[in-house]
């Protein structure tokens, strides 16, 4: 593990890495256990990147924890998610803080239970004076969802005669965005083997590097972020440019 975190160029690091936590029912099946183990295991590799990341020096790590679409799910799995959901909040609140970890949530939480939401606004506000790594949780977030709310907004302030039509940019969407105070993602991982975006962050992975490993969210540990982050750190960002542009330009800086 070591030697590879040695390879990590730390003067290169994403700023903002994106995950799609993926795979816990199926890593739980294949042990002849319940989804929800998986789910309980899943927790572990959380706690496990969090720390990795700020360890890093990553300042933005977003983790796709629960889908809009996740809600059609039986309803013993949402439930058992839920409480799981409220659990670790309590459990692992002070680590997060004594970290200096400043913890954010993007999506529709208006759609969980009411002790889920008071928990985490509580914990949020506690934490709201901390500097370190931003812990963005997108929790019944969907990317179309966030989509269609942004154009409502906007077009609620324009009626309002607050914005002119005639002046709106990418900066005015980004605005509307839940992630409004966030950089965009330069790292997308998806662990268990799924070539996917499922509804995340769709507008905001534009020219994101796209990362996925077979490995099961449970078994997902630093060792598999720092190798991530090498595949990362090994690929060329053209951004539309050709190489040679993009070459000279390294130089200049
Ligand atoms: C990801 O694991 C966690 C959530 C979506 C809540 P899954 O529950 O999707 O596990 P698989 O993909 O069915 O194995
Ligand atoms: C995406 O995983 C959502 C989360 C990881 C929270 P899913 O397991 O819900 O996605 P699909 O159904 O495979 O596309
Ligand atoms: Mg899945």
């Amino acid at each position: 593990m070591q030697d590879l975190l040695d390879k990590i160029d730390k003067s290169r690091m994403p700023r903002h890495v994106a995950i799609i936590m993926d795979g816990n029912g199926r890593w739980a099946k294949e042990k002849g256990q319940d989804r929800l183990y998986g789910h309980f295991h899943g927790v572990e590799s959380v706690r496990d990147i969090v720390e990795g990341a700020g360890e890093l020096g990553i300042e933005y790590l977003t983790l796709y924890a629960f889908s809009t679409e996740n809600w059609d799910r039986p309803v013993y799995e949402v439930t058992g998610l839920m409480e799981l959901l409220v659990d670790t909040i309590k459990k692992e609140a002070p680590d997060l803080k004594k970290n200096n970890i400043r913890l954010h949530v993007i999506g529709d939480i208006k759609m969980l239970p009411e002790h889920a939401r008071n928990e985490l606004v509580e914990v949020m506000e506690d934490m709201k004076n901390n500097t370190g790594m931003s812990l963005i949780m997108a929790l019944s977030y969907s990317s179309r969802w966030e989509l269609v709310n942004a154009v409502k907004n906007i077009a609620i302030d324009v009626k309002a005669g607050k914005i002119d039509p005639a002046s709106i940019t990418q900066d005015t969407l980004q605005a509307y965005l839940t992630t409004s105070a966030f950089p965009d993602p330069e790292l997308m991982i998806r662990t268990s083997g799924e070539y996917r975006i499922s509804n995340f962050l769709l507008y905001q992975l534009a020219y994101a590097e796209l990362y996925f490993t077979n490995v099961r969210w449970p078994d997902f540990r630093k060792e598999n972020l720092y190798e991530a982050i090498l595949d990362y750190q090994s690929r060329e960002r053209r951004f539309g440019k050709i190489s040679e542009q993009v070459k000279a330009e390294e130089l200049a800086h």
